[in-house]
């Protein structure tokens, strides 16, 4: 690493992001044709597009010569022109491809010029970006983009997202927190304030994370009641978290499924995004309804959220408290111990010792 990039490697330290995973940056519906279209993950400012062949990339969004952002430039379909000099960059590699001002007697070596560009791949409708960290290089292999899980090939599938004023951290924590239902989620479709009544639940580890194992979801969900009566069978919901944000819950009930996954991507230190995918073969519930319903949940997070960030603008000391809060700080030590095995490259120690009963209210 030179000293300049352990100087920014240095300063995004803090910031509390992971490093090294994927990331979605954009719908694939937003990037066709020959636009350059800007995303930011982590703090670092992203160009996407895509080839003429259909491939899509990310840059950084900065050109290695005098750094105006490379998404002024224009793409051709293999190339990325920068605006100002007119350097271009391989749109897949980085790599320098001209430098219009050299005359026949400049010597300056194109070919070992880079743009700054990340591996990059489509899946389920998102562009996924893979966050290697500041001044360092790839990996030799890097693991595919995550997938979400289907049981079959016919089936709906929407998505949603909002952004959330907020850190990353209370972004996953508010996504995992199991109290909150009943206060900030209440309505007449879901559930009211009144049925909270005690729940336990079972968690064990997996790899990076944490699964709450496969149960009877809540009786006091009115669209659960609704899928058991349909299939006449019980439903079962299996709810994993993954670092570094990921949250899918299945459910199933016979031959109906229900498969989500919710993804909370830094933006800033200041700004995270939820994008919230789900597909499901339930014939009774079309995707107009679905979103319906989804946009009235993911907006009362977000406000909740917003809600919150202004508390926060004033440095309040918090808690964690159990149970309740016991997968917010799982999250919180699967994060540490993930930094710190990396730092030492010892094998990481999972939080968790084994299976464990939560118990709270909601
Ligand atoms: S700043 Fe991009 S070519 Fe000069
Ligand atoms: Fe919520």
């Amino acid at each position: 690493m030179d000293a300049e990039a352990a100087q920014e490697a240095a300063a995004q330290a803090d910031a509390g992001f992971l490093w090294d995973f994927w990331y979605p940056a954009a719908r694939s519906t937003e990037i066709r044709g020959q636009k350059l279209v800007t995303a930011m993950l982590l703090e670092v400012p992203l160009v996407l597009g895509r080839t003429s062949e259909g491939k899509v990339f990310a840059m950084r969004d900065s050109c290695p010569h005098r750094g105006i952002p490379l998404s002024y430039g224009r793409l051709d379909g293999k190339v990325v022109e920068c605006c100002y000099h007119g350097w271009r960059f391989d749109a897949c590699s980085g790599q320098c491809v001209e430098i219009p001002s050299l005359s026949s007697q400049d010597k300056l070596k194109v070919e070992r010029i880079f743009a700054g560009h990340y591996p990059c791949e489509e899946r389920d409708g998102y562009v996924w970006v893979y966050m290697n960290s500041p001044g360092t290089r790839l990996p030799e292999t890097i693991p595919a983009a995550p997938a979400l899980a289907v049981f079959g090939d016919k089936y709906k599938v929407t998505h949603l997202s909002c952004e959330l004023p907020s850190h990353i951290d209370h972004g996953i924590i508010g996504l995992m927190d199991p109290a909150h239902g009943p206060f900030v989620h209440q309505s007449w479709f879901w559930r009211k304030r009144g049925s909270i009544h005690e729940k336990a639940k079972q968690f064990e580890p997996i790899p990076n994370g944490f699964r709450m194992s496969p149960h009877s979801p809540s009786t006091n969900s009115a669209p659960y009641q609704l899928l058991k009566k349909i299939t006449g069978e019980p439903v079962t919901t299996t709810i994993d978290f993954v670092l570094p944000n990921i949250r899918t819950e299945i459910d199933q009930s016979g031959k109906m499924w229900f498969s989500s996954r919710a993804t909370v991507t830094p933006v800033r230190r200041d700004i995270c995004r939820i994008d919230f995918v789900a597909a499901w073969n339930l014939f009774f519930l079309p995707v107009w309804i679905f979103r319906i319903f989804g946009k009235i949940f993911l907006r009362q997070d977000q406000e909740t959220m917003i809600q919150q960030a202004e508390g926060l603008k004033h440095n309040p000391r918090l808690m964690l408290i159990d149970d309740a809060d016991r997968p917010a700080k799982w999250y919180f030590a699967l994060k540490a111990n993930l930094i710190e095995s990396r730092r030492t490259g010892a094998p990481m120690v999972h939080p968790m010792d084994g299976p464990v009963t939560l118990r709270w209210r909601s």
